[in-house]
């Protein structure tokens, strides 16, 4: 993967200081929330109160977290029931959309697909946000996006479409789905736990995209488009791709301190998976995955990922832990999804992320215009040129070829000259010597 960018130079540096700006919106309270907490000084994680390692201790299924998102508390047995059905119904996704997405090559980004299978739901559906038909809505979509996923990795795999069936829980229906075979009970709750910690996580740049149309009142599926298409760069749930490309290419525990020295250390790359804006201690997910990986790898494949990525950690804190960086949840994740048995293809575990976070998105938006959410729309402080004329058409500069690389240009050209070669750099296949 490239090396990511980095903001830098001075004039960078002017407008940070100016304290009416917040780069990256850090430290701004965008709304109210009763949904998630995060404590980053402390590395702790709760949903509406609960500590994650809680949740997942108790075995709890991904279903039930998702309703107290969508409906602010935990159901009760037959809550759940109902709640499950209505998941159910969504399974059973419209031709067009399974088509949207086999239409696509197979080599596409598997958020991609995602996000086209979800803009043609959001083609036929009511322009506006509906409070009343919501919540049913919202189980319908979290079914829907199961099935969606499942045609979009498929589809990766050059394999026929095939749609989650009722009946079992939502881990082993997605997981049935996708590899036509009913996932031992190892893979389904390594699948459900993944599902849980990728549930929610306040108001990331995903759901902040998300929260920004659903201000607008705009649909829940046009919502969650903007929320998917955040969530694809590598900074944010990319970096899932990132991790794991980055363990390929490493390869072997063996060549992580050399690896890290030329690409980390050198400056060249950031280490993925490392860092988080809100966290200043270990991410309660990342320990989470770790300890899933540690249990589910297994063979040689899983296994190696794993010692790559235990001894890469090791490292990147000795080195980074001073900035006080550590793994992040996209850490381990990867080595997860490896051993349950998601295929890695272009997008494939960011799409994984997306399934997950879902249930968390939606929430968020439900309750930012049930608090009275106003449309999000914030200012931008002008650094721009003072006021001047309008220069006519043929008055102007260009400004691709500015006076400097002129004259830059006439200097190479009158050396080329003097060396007895006229080179004529018209575009690039004609630029050689003639
Ligand atoms: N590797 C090396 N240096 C890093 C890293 C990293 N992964 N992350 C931050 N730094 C350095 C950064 O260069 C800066 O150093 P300095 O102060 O010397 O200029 C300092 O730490 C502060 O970093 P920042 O970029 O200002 O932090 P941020 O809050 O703007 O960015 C982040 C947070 C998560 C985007 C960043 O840590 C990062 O790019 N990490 C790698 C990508 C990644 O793993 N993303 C997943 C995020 S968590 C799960 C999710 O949302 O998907």
């Amino acid at each position: 993967m490239d090396s990511i960018y980095k903001p830098s130079g001075d004039a960078c540096k002017t407008f940070q200081s100016d304290d009416r700006l917040s780069p990256g919106l850090e430290r701004i309270y965008i709304t109210p929330t009763k949904l998630t907490y995060i404590d980053g000084e402390m590395g702790e994680l709760r949903y509406m109160g609960y500590r994650i390692q809680d949740i997942i201790s108790a075995g709890a299924r991904a279903e039930e977290v998702q309703y107290a998102f969508l409906n602010g508390s935990l159901p009760n047995r037959e809550e759940l029931r109902r709640f499950a059905e209505l998941i159910e119904s969504g399974y059973d996704l419209p031709g067009y959309v399974v088509d949207a997405i086999t239409s696509l090559p197979r080599s596409s980004d598997a958020v991609a697909m995602q996000s086209v299978a979800v803009a043609s739901l959001a083609a036929l559906s009511e322009l506006t946000w509906s409070h009343e038909k919501k919540r049913d809505l919202f189980a319908v979509m979290l079914g829907q996006m199961s099935a969606i996923t499942a045609v979009s990795l498929r589809h990766a795999m050059g394999k026929k479409p095939r749609l989650p069936s009722p009946g079992a829980t939502y881990a082993e229906s997605f997981l049935a789905a996708l590899s036509g075979d009913r996932p031992s009970e190892m893979r389904a709750k390594a699948m459900n736990d993944s599902l849980i910690l990728y549930m929610d996580h306040e108001v990331p740049a995903s759901t902040t995209a998300g929260l920004v149309t659903a201000s607008t009142l705009a649909d829940p599926y046009s919502s969650v488009l903007s929320a998917l298409s955040a969530l694809r760069g590598p900074l944010h749930g990319g970096a899932t791709e990132g991790v794991m490309s980055q363990l390929m290419e490493i390869g072997d525990p063996s060549a992580v301190e050399r690896w890290f020295r030329e690409n980390v250390l050198s400056g060249k790359r950031k280490l993925m998976g490392f860092g988080h804006r809100v966290y200043k201690s270990y991410d309660p997910r990342a320990l989470a995955f770790k300890s899933m990986a540690l249990e589910l790898a297994s063979g040689h494949d899983t296994a190696k990922l794993l010692s790559t990525a235990l001894a890469l950690e090791e490292v990147g804190i000795k080195s980074l832990g001073e900035k006080r960086l550590y793994p992040n949840a996209d850490f381990y994740s990867p080595i997860v999804y490896a051993c349950i048995g998601i295929p890695y293809s272009r997008g494939s575990y960011t799409a994984m992320f997306a399934l997950s976070r879902l249930a968390g998105w939606l929430a968020h938006f439900d309750e930012y215009l049930s608090f009275g959410g106003r449309i999000m729309r914030p200012r931008a402080l002008y650094v721009g040129p003072d006021k001047r004329p309008f220069p006519p058409l043929d008055e102007r500069r260009s400004a691709a070829h500015p006076r400097s690389v002129v004259g830059w240009y006439l200097a190479v050209e009158l050396l080329q000259l003097l060396r007895g070669k006229l080179w004529l750099p018209v575009s690039r296949e004609h630029s050689l010597p003639v």
